[in-house]
């Protein structure tokens, strides 16, 4: 792995691991693909099929693989918003259909990376769901967030000042500051939850990496916060057991203990489950 793969040195073990995981499931989806997609798009909906997200690594626990990266931007007036990719049209078992999908840092970003545990049903991540994809605040998760904000809430980035020192009694301090919100879910029936988290090791990172500046900004970095498991709301430092699994600075799923690491970013395989027709 070359220098400018990993976060900087005194950032210990967190690096970026650019590779595809799963490189035996790669072969799998190889030989039985275009069989999976035929099925997936032409009986129960539209737009799955193998897909390789950007995710914060699966580092613990059943789960079999990380949770999706949500590419983001600060606002001119300083509010955290997340990008969603454009519309496009494409052919897909002779069929066109659209799908949320751009370049973006060298990569393809698509909303199929979202299309998983159900949320694929939710209106907010077909294509042309009209929203402003501000992050907006959710009560009950940090005594911060809490003090500053209300429900539904736009978060600032003024508010993340602290981040370098930042801590609340469960691991490290200063390793990032956390925010749990909501995407895309203003006008919603549905929310699509998700972590906010801003910290050195990522305003670093994205010195050296073409993605991580594209999709993050001034140190915030996100990600969908549903399980791959079975779909709860991981907690980044937010139970005290979490240091019994390795995840006292991480995500920690209390269902069945997976632990996700958001400072270590990967490419992951998997196969996308269709949108409703
Ligand atoms: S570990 Fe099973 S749902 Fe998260």
């Amino acid at each position: 792995m070359s220098k400018s793969d990993k976060y900087p040195a005194e950032s210990g073990r967190r690096r970026f691991v650019k590779g595809v995981v799963g490189g035996a499931a790669l072969a799998g989806v190889g030989a039985m693909g275009s069989a999976t997609v035929n099925t997936l798009t032409t009986s129960g909906g539209v737009g799955g099929g193998a897909t390789v997200a950007t995710t914060i690594a699966h580092t613990g626990g059943p789960a079999p693989r990380g949770l999706p990266q949500i590419p983001l931007r600060i606002t001119d007036e300083g509010y955290i918003e997340g990008i969603w990719p454009e519309t496009t049209t494409i052919t897909q078992e002779g069929q066109e259909i659209e799908v949320a999908q751009e370049d973006l840092g060298g990569r393809t970003y698509a909303g199929e990376w979202f299309q998983y545990c159900g949320v694929e049903s939710q209106e907010n991540i077909q294509p042309n769901f009209e929203s402003d994809n501000l992050f907006r605040s959710v009560t009950g998760s940090y005594e911060w967030q809490d003090e500053t904000y209300d429900a539904g809430d736009r978060i600032h980035v003024d508010d993340f000042d602290d981040y370098d020192t930042w801590g609340n009694g469960l691991g490290t301090d200063g390793v990032g500051k956390p925010a749990a919100v909501t995407w895309r879910s203003e006008d919603a029936d549905s929310d699509l939850n998700a972590v906010v988290i801003r910290s050195e090791q990522i305003e670093q990172a994205a010195e050296e990496d073409e993605w991580i500046a594209a999709s993050t900004d001034q140190g915030f970095l996100a990600y969908l916060n549903v399980c791959t498991h079975f779909c709860c709301i991981p907690g980044y430092k937010q139970l005290e057991e979490a240091a019994r699994y390795d995840a006292a600075d991480g995500s920690y799923c209390v269902c069945h203990q997976s632990v996700y690491d958001p400072f270590t970013l990967e490419e992951s395989l998997f196969i996308a489950r269709p949108r409703p027709d």
